[in-house]
């Protein structure tokens, strides 16, 4: 099975590369307005973010920050398929502007935009980040009652463009091979993920922590689990608001297509260093979940509760009849592409594209 990801150096409100209803699921994480980080590329795309902002206008910066975001919502819209799925990762911000504090709620003008789009959102998900320290707490320290809860979650937020689901042929293996597991259904689909600990993320040292930090990288089980969860083998994933490719790391391992689009050309450029260690990351995230689920097989069994069917593709036993086709994908081998090719600018450096070769997950070193 082959894969192909295109990456485009860009800006994803005018996404014409991308045909229309040529796209399955969209999983990304925009720029969050109002956070600081942000200003600057906000205020490069429309010069009036940043007069508001020193006029101490924050309503007004919240607002015009969203217009931007809602230009690359409508493409998204042309380029989702009927019954496509859209998992968007927002945070609120918290900010004091002329003097004043108070949340701006990202999510919920988010909310607004798809549902004003003619999207259905579906149940979504409050991603808890991992606690910092005490000195976390803002506002006047012990006294009430101008202390402020700190936030120490976001969203993904999901939405079903169209009123219907997308429909498959009957017993279609790309869709049963994607099936996940009982026990990774309870926990992906509860609606407060508190267990993602950025643990798959095994590639780089210090230059890539920095980069993540820079782009507000995501840990790649965010878009893997996303991808597995709304998904099958051959769906196209795209990501719009790209940064340093976690969509496009996440669909490689999980034997999806990819499409990302990316203002910044230095984010894009590093990720050919990415590259090489495909292969091995695909190979221990899937490893990673075979092993998982026979700690879940022991420990049920410890319990005293059996099994009925036996995985296809695996030894090993599973819960329901639906994960018996159960078979995840290792990328054998991955190569650049001249993706240029078809706007006549070979080598323009404005597009670059992956070749990936799947093959089913091996067994491990112990023979399992
Ligand atoms: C929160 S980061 C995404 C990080 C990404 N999920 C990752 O794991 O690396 C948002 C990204 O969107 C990019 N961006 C912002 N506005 C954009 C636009 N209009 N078109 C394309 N990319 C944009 C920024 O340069 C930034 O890299």
């Amino acid at each position: 099975m082959e894969t192909t990801h295109r990456v485009f150096v860009g800006d994803s409100r005018d996404l014409a590369a991308i045909d229309d209803d040529s796209v399955e699921l969209v999983v990304t994480s925009p720029p969050y307005p109002m956070i600081e980080m942000w200003d600057e590329l906000f205020t490069a795309l429309d010069p009036a973010i940043g007069d508001a902002l020193e006029s101490g206008d924050g309503r007004a910066a919240f607002d015009a920050m969203h217009a931007q975001l809602d230009r690359v919502w409508a493409e998204l819209e042309r380029v989702l398929v009927d019954g496509g799925i859209a998992c968007i990762n927002v945070g609120d911000a918290t900010r004091t502007v002329d003097g004043s504090f108070r949340v701006y709620p990202n999510h919920a003008r988010v909310l607004e935009a798809f549902e004003a789009r003619g999207f259905d959102p579906l149940p979504d998900v409050l991603w808890r980040k991992p606690a910092n320290s005490a000195a976390k707490f803002m506002g006047s320290g012990m006294i009430p009652p101008n202390a402020y809860v700190t936030l120490e979650h976001e969203y993904v937020l999901l939405f079903r463009k169209g009123g219907e689901s997308r429909g498959f042929e009957p017993g279609a293996d790309r869709r049963y091979e994607a099936a996940y597991f009982w026990e990774e259904r309870n926990r992906w689909f509860t609606d407060v993920w508190t267990d993602v600990q950025g643990e798959l993320q095994a590639l780089g040292g210090d230059a890539e922590a920095d980069l993540r930090d820079r782009s507000a990288a995501y840990p790649l089980e965010i878009p893997y689990r996303l991808i597995c969860m709304y998904s099958a083998y051959g769906d196209t994933v795209l990501d719009p608001f790209w940064g340093t490719g976690t969509t496009t790391l996440a669909a490689m391992c999980a034997g999806r297509h990819s499409l990302g689009s990316e203002l910044e050309a230095a984010f894009v450029e590093r990720f050919d260093d990415r590259v090489p260690d495909v292969p091995a990351l695909s190979r221990s995230v899937g490893r990673a979940r075979l092993e998982r689920h026979r700690e879940f097989v022991a420990s049920r069994r410890e319990d005293g509760k059996g099994f009925e069917y036996e995985a296809d593709y695996y030894d090993t036993p599973v819960v329901t009849k639906m994960e018996r086709g159960i078979r995840l994908r290792e990328v054998e081998a991955i190569e650049s592409v001249d993706a240029d090719t078809d706007d006549g600018n070979s080598g323009d450096g404005d597009e670059y594209g992956y070749r990936a070769e799947h093959v089913p997950l091996g067994p491990s070193e112990d023979g399992r």
